[in-house]
């Protein structure tokens, strides 16, 4: 059975995806006391912090119902839920992909779960390949916008009302005050922090140069391979989104050599403390206090 069937087969046939939702926030609830404000999730090499979290509990994805199983090298498959600043927060300790053979809506199935669970306010962070040449590698980019060529989108087929819209609005897909937020707390630590719009592709292969051509002349100043099914479906939700992708490397044909996962993850690793003092910076500011 291939992955994809059998996450399928686990979430049980015939059941609506908001029963799914509700049951997988169930299950999470039974595991802990504690109720998440902020869901994060945290892409290639970046996963780091939720090892940071206090009074954390640990679940691999395989145990939660619904939730696919990462197969990515890189991502560790499990959901952290734990106190950052005092604030608590559920971390997606790696993702999915739709390169990886799930659909669309199973990459998106634990933002489902997330709002079933009440959370409002959600943090993407992915690896991307730097298209705007001003950026430099190992950079941290706040995302205004996205464009989304990956060829699907989760909210295909019926739609249910109990989610959101038929049609959501997508011209806030990021939240101007939550950029607003990082921004100011980036330049309290001095760190470099610029803004630019995501491109995302299906992979899993990297870009070709003409792609990357292509890509600016659209106006994508970043490329990658996931964030943007999760986005979809968080907005659809009414959930507030900040996206920050760390440039792990210039995209395809600006440098002469070529992209490799290896170097992708080295440098996540890199910025792991920038991107870890960061994320404890915004987290309180985004709650609007502890909780
Ligand atoms: N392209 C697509 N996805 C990526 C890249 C890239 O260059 N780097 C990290 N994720």
């Amino acid at each position: 059975m291939s992955a994809a069937a059998a996450a399928k087969k686990k979430r049980g046939a015939g059941s609506s995806e908001f029963a799914e939702a509700e049951r997988a926030a169930k299950f999470i609830f039974s595991k802990t006391k504690l109720r998440p404000k902020i869901a994060l999730v945290l892409g290639s090499g970046l996963g780091g912090f939720a090892d940071e979290l206090t009074e954390a509990t640990r679940i691999p994805y395989e145990k939660i119902p619904g939730f696919a199983k990462s197969t990515a090298v890189g991502h560790a498959g499990r959901l952290v839920i734990g106190k950052a600043e005092g604030v608590v927060v559920a971390a997606m300790q790696g993702r999915v992909h739709y390169y990886e053979g799930y659909s669309a809506k199973e990459v998106t199935f634990p933002m489902r779960a997330f709002g079933r669970m009440g959370i409002k306010s959600a943090i993407l962070a992915n690896a991307a390949g730097g298209i705007n040449t001003g950026y430099k590698q190992g950079a941290l980019v706040l995302l205004r916008d996205h464009i989304n060529l990956m060829g699907v989108n989760p909210l295909i087929g019926a739609n249910d009302e109990r989610f959101g819209p038929r049609f959501p609005d997508m011209s806030k897909a990021y939240s101007a005050p939550y950029r607003a937020i990082a921004g100011e707390e980036a330049r309290q630590l001095k760190m470099e922090i610029q803004e630019g719009v995501y491109a995302a592709l299906s992979g899993p292969n990297y870009e070709t140069p003409a792609e990357i051509r292509y890509l600016r002349t659209i106006g994508a100043d970043l490329v990658g391979m996931s964030t943007v099914p999760e986005v979809i479906v968080a907005r659809h939700m009414g959930i507030e989104v900040l996206g920050i992708s760390c440039v792990t490397n210039m995209a395809a044909g600006i440098l002469d050599q070529t992209i490799n996962h290896e170097e992708v993850m080295e440098t996540g690793a890199r910025v792991r403390t920038q991107f870890v003092a960061l994320l404890r910076a915004v987290i309180p500011r985004m709650a609007g206090g502890k909780n």
